[in-house]
């Protein structure tokens, strides 16, 4: 009998079970599933800017965590998306096929699951950043082109585009690139010309389509046209350039960086309604928000009655009105008997706040 619970690095205690796989570079599992947690394995954790990981409560019932693509597939592109950029920075030209191999298999993926719904965080290494990134902002760009209807020929085109949007990042120094400070305007100046290099990357690779390529010179578009690098606005952005966007600040809203701590999903989905119209096609917003789980499998939330809960259930088609384990009781014990409430139907109850997940504010990335 047990329950997954994600649970801040800083709240997590000795003897407790890792529930999930936590990730290193390259794919490798730092911390097994299974994995009894001492205090050794808890610093280091935060030393390699693991913020969060899934584990295991002995409360109730089992309950699984969704998962959109598979670990393995996860891995594999994380690796090729990896190889690419090492290839195109050592001026050697992408393998088109093994980026269209596994976008290939990404899409089999996310398409035999028709109600898909974002529902999970990722829990990685810090220094994997980049890659996972791509790998994330081409699984939500995706999952939003399902949601406007896409047929398999334009989500392929979309996700190439999306898992490659910033592969111009690898003609940008890495001492530009990483910067934990703020960036001189010339410094800035080069980091938005990874847009065109990115373009130019991929138009001159006979593997890939033009509007794959564009979605690497407009994905820092904004709707409004103020962004970079040509300030295009509203819809002469190409539509894959317009979900991408979406999907790269999402993604890195989420996810820790070095200069910021990341935040919660419904954090990272007020930041996003508030600039729809602004930074981001507002329909597009839309479809894209409603494939977002506000409060994930494992988030533990204060409820409106006093009582703290944990979400065990996605309502596919309410992602912000979930089924809740209540496991402390309105004056603060602990339920011994959790019982299952979905929201959906219990419409006087709501969630105030989440609660020990990871906390934290920033800003989207560059
Ligand atoms: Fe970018």
């Amino acid at each position: 009998m047990s329950l997954i619970r994600l649970l801040a690095v800083d709240s997590l205690k000795n003897g407790m079970k890792v529930a999930k796989n936590v990730y290193w570079c390259d794919g490798n599992v730092l911390l097994a599933k299974g994995v009894c947690l001492h205090r050794g394995f808890i610093e280091k954790l935060k030393v390699f800017g693991i913020t969060s990981v899934y584990i295991i409560d002995e409360l109730i019932d089992k309950i699984e965590v969704d998962e959109l693509v598979t670990e393995q597939t996860r891995n594999e592109a994380t690796l090729i998306v990896k190889e690419t950029m090492q290839n195109v920075k050592n001026a050697k030209t992408p393998e088109g096929e093994k980026v269209i191999k596994i976008v290939d298999s990404i899409t089999d993926e996310l398409i035999s699951n028709p109600n898909i719904i974002v529902n999970l965080v990722e829990v990685r290494a810090m220094n994997d950043y980049t890659f996972a990134h791509c790998l994330g902002v081409s699984i939500l760009a995706m999952v939003t082109g399902i949601g406007m209807g896409y047929d398999y020929k334009k989500l392929k085109e979309l996700g190439i585009g999306a898992i490659l949007h910033d592969i111009g990042k690898a003609f940008i120094p890495d001492e530009v690139l990483y910067k934990p400070g703020p960036l001189t305007q010339s410094e800035y100046e080069e980091i938005k010309n990874h847009t065109k290099m990115g373009y130019n990357t991929i138009r001159d690779c006979n593997d890939f389509s033009m509007s794959s390529a564009h979605v690497a010179w407009q994905h820092h578009e904004k709707f409004d046209g103020t962004g970079y690098p040509r300030r295009l606005k509203g819809e002469t952005i190409h539509e894959y350039a317009r979900i991408t966007a979406l999907a790269d600040v999402y993604d890195a809203l989420t996810t820790r960086r070095s200069y910021r701590e990341q935040i919660m999903p419904h954090e990272a989905i007020e930041y996003l309604r508030d600039a729809e119209g602004i930074t981001f096609d507002p329909e597009i917003a839309e479809v894209f928000l409603e494939k977002i789980a506000p409060f994930p499998v494992g988030s533990v939330v204060q409820l409106n009655n006093g009582e703290k809960a944990v979400v065990t259930k996605i309502n596919k088609e309410f992602p912000g009105r979930p089924v809740l384990a209540s496991i402390v009781d309105s004056t603060g014990s602990k339920i011994e008997q959790p019982v299952e409430r979905d929201l959906r139907k219990d419409l006087t109850l709501f969630i105030v706040e989440v609660i020990n997940v990871w906390i934290g504010r920033g800003r989207p990335g560059r």
